[in-house]
């Protein structure tokens, strides 16, 4: 499998970071119905892994609420600014930190991964998150994904267009392919006609602690 490139990521989203939110206004609903799938409860402890600019951070304070916790990571220092620019109903932990390298403060009860295809393809990021998390934690994960093969032109600028966004295109066909393999529950919303996909489920004992 090939390596997704920090670097060039890290370049990517240092100049990107300020036009982020208004660029993506289009996957908000996605990023909705994808948080609504964790099923948050108020005094859930949740993580955004790979949180960019945070767009999911208020929503998903607003389901844990004031007793609950969100944790946010992410390498990139620009996207990370915005996000602790955000404020929001629950207690709020950032961290400037990869998902291989990142130590939780609190393990947590649920795991968004948003439009984090790199993060998706690191098994070492995946290891090291689920390590940290309670087991049994609840994962949901959206982002996109390319259409049906003979659809060839809409993924001709699909993968222009998500160029600098995703630094590994290995797995482009079925994102979810990674993390599936830790997870009981597993199940992906998506098609042939769509260039989305959610997927959940559960994280399994052997990969928790
Ligand atoms: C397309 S943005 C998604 C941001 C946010 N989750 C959203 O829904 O808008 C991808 C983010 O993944 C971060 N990223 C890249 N490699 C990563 C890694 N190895 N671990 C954690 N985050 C990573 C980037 O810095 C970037 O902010």
């Amino acid at each position: 499998m090939n390596e997704p490139d920090l670097a060039e990521a890290l370049e990517h989203y240092r100049d990107l970071a300020p036009r982020y939110d208004h660029r993506t206004r289009f996957i908000d609903a996605i990023r909705q119905r994808t948080i609504d799938a964790l099923k948050l409860a108020p005094g859930e402890t949740v993580l955004d892994a790979g949180c960019g600019t945070g767009w999911c951070i208020p929503r998903l304070a607003s389901a844990v609420g004031p007793t609950g916790r969100v944790l946010a990571f992410d390498p990139s220092p620009e996207m990370l600014a915005i996000a602790n620019s955000r404020t929001a109903a629950a207690p709020i932990e950032l961290f400037r930190a990869t998902g291989e390298e990142v130590t939780l403060t609190h393990p947590a009860h649920a795991i968004l991964f948003s439009y984090t295809h790199d993060l998706l393809h690191s098994r070492a990021g995946i290891e090291n998150l689920f390590r940290q998390v309670h087991p049994g934690a609840r994962v949901a994960a959206t982002g996109t994904k390319l259409y049906a093969r003979w659809l060839a032109p809409a993924n001709w600028y699909l993968r222009a267009s998500h160029r600098g966004y995703i630094t590994n295109f290995e797995g482009f066909e079925a994102p979810w392919t990674v993390l599936a393999e830790y997870l009981d529950d597993f199940h992906v919303e998506t098609g042939p006609f769509t260039q989305h996909y959610v997927a959940t489920g559960r994280v399994r004992a052997q990969a928790a602690k």
